[in-house]
């Protein structure tokens, strides 16, 4: 069933981080720039690198990340120095000198953007900055109609071991309409290329709900993704965002908003992807994603993350958390790279986490797993889950969509297709009903 998108609808539903982004604030870099400058302590937790590389081919209409479609090869060029600059910042520094990497994350934007030549450029320079001796992971998201033969090999030459293809759709129309750059000619493409090069893991994404969107071509996209035979799926459910092309148009003339599916449709959607998932030998790993039995398929980056990592963040608009500090860099271009080319962090905002924030923040995006292990939470903070948080647990278990006992709390399938809207209940009074980014 379709609906006439309306103003209520617009806004960020997906949870990626607590305390809201809205908290963090200027006056708080110079908590960061305190961490920067001690040794860490005998225990480091693991270390991340993530890098924002923000160009796009095309802005699609639903999207909400900092991105660029007119920026030119020296643009290009001066943008990846500037983010190499970056990391040797961050390995001068007294609390990362020296430590190595357990996981890198290059996200976008589309990183498979760049040209061969400028990924073997930058990650000479990363290595030299960071030893990858320790890296257990290092993902790279990619768009359908950037890769070659060349490309793929090259991406796989400097160490990927998960590569995740924006797929989105399965239907050329639909991804038309959405304003993807790619079509499903372009992902016959690159399959063959990628699975030659054998790829440690091999994950897509799709997202329930586009615009155009029905039953019909819906099972269809799920069909044809099964036959890709990758190594894991995600599937979102549509968001509209305030920053998207779609929310604009909705907020701007009414009688040309666009026609949306329902939250109810795209979680039935959601859920018929992950019926059929399990039928052709799927398991769920998370709350979006399920992975091929047998085939080890991991995602180091989401699990390091969920559970208190620190992740340098690179790039134009990026975040990032170090020792219990969370960060942003500046999300303008000139700034980011003006600040790079005089040698300091072009950081934006942040916020210095209470221990109270900081159990909140791994019960609720581990929640997402689809199940919390009070063991973890007794070990690691020292509390009983169940009477940290009784109350949001009790709402939980009343509305059928968890169960809860001493040794496992765990969603039913009504909660997992809904975690995100769930987990407000966790947060503390005053960091709820405030805006999210
Ligand atoms: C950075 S993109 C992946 C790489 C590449 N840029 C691409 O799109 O092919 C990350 C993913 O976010 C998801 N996404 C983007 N905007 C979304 C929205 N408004 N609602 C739900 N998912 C969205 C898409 O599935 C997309 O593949
Ligand atoms: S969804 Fe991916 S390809 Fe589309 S604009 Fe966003 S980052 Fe670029």
């Amino acid at each position: 069933m379709t609906e006439r998108a309306t103003e209520s609808d617009l806004g960020n539903v997906f949870v990626s981080n607590y305390p809201p982004y809205s908290r963090w604030n200027p006056d708080q870099v110079p908590a960061l720039q305190e961490v920067l400058g001690e040794a860490p302590g005998p225990n480091p937790p693991d270390l991340g690198l993530y890098l924002h590389i923000p160009f796009c081919r095309k802005r699609c209409k639903f999207c909400y990340f900092r991105v660029y479609t007119d920026k030119n090869s020296k643009e290009v060029e001066r943008y990846l120095n500037g983010l190499a600059r970056e990391i040797e910042l961050y390995a001068a520094q007294p609390a990362l000198a020296g430590r190595p990497l357990h996981f890198v994350y290059f996200g976008g934007g589309t990183p498979s953007f760049i040209s061969p030549k400028q990924l073997r450029g930058l990650v000479v320079r990363m290595k030299d900055a960071f030893s990858w001796s320790e890296v257990d992971e290092v993902a790279f998201e990619c768009e359908p109609g950037t890769l070659t033969e060349a490309k793929v090999r090259a991406i796989k030459d400097i160490g990927v071991t998960r590569l995740s293809l924006g797929l989105e759709n399965m239907n050329d129309a639909i991804l038309r309409e959405n304003g993807r750059a790619h079509t499903t000619k372009e992902i016959h493409r690159c399959m063959p290329w990628i699975r030659d090069v054998n790829f440690h893991q091999v994950n897509v994404d799709l997202i329930a709900g586009m615009l155009g969107e029905t039953w019909d071509l819906w099972r269809d996209t799920v069909q044809q993704t099964i036959d890709l035979d990758p190594d894991s799926i995600t599937v979102y459910q549509m968001e509209l965002p305030y920053n998207t092309v779609y929310a604009k148009k909705i907020l701007g003339d009414e009688d040309d908003a666009p026609l949306f599916s329902s939250w109810q449709t795209r979680r039935d959607w959601h859920a018929y992807a992950f019926e059929q998932f399990a039928a052709a030998g799927f398991e769920p790993s998370s709350a979006y994603t399920v992975k091929k039995k047998g085939r080890g398929a991991r995602f180091v980056y989401r699990d390091a993350l969920w559970r208190g990592a620190d992740m340098m963040a690179t790039g134009v608009s990026s975040f990032g958390h170090l020792q219990g500090v969370h960060y942003q860099n500046t999300s303008s271009w000139d700034v980011y790279l003006e600040a790079l080319e005089a040698g300091s962090f072009p950081i934006d905002r942040a916020l210095a986490t209470s221990p109270r924030e900081r159990l909140i923040r791994e019960t609720i995006l581990q929640l997402k797993l689809g199940h919390l292990d009070p063991v973890y939470f007794r070990d690691k903070f020292g509390v009983e889950l169940t009477d940290e948080f009784g109350p949001a647990f009790g709402k939980l278990e009343r509305d059928s969509m968890a169960t809860v006992d001493s040794d496992t709390i765990r969603l039913t399938p009504q909660g997992l297709l809904q975690v995100d809207s769930l987990l407000p209940e966790f947060y503390e009074p005053a960091n709820r009903g405030v805006a999210y980014v």
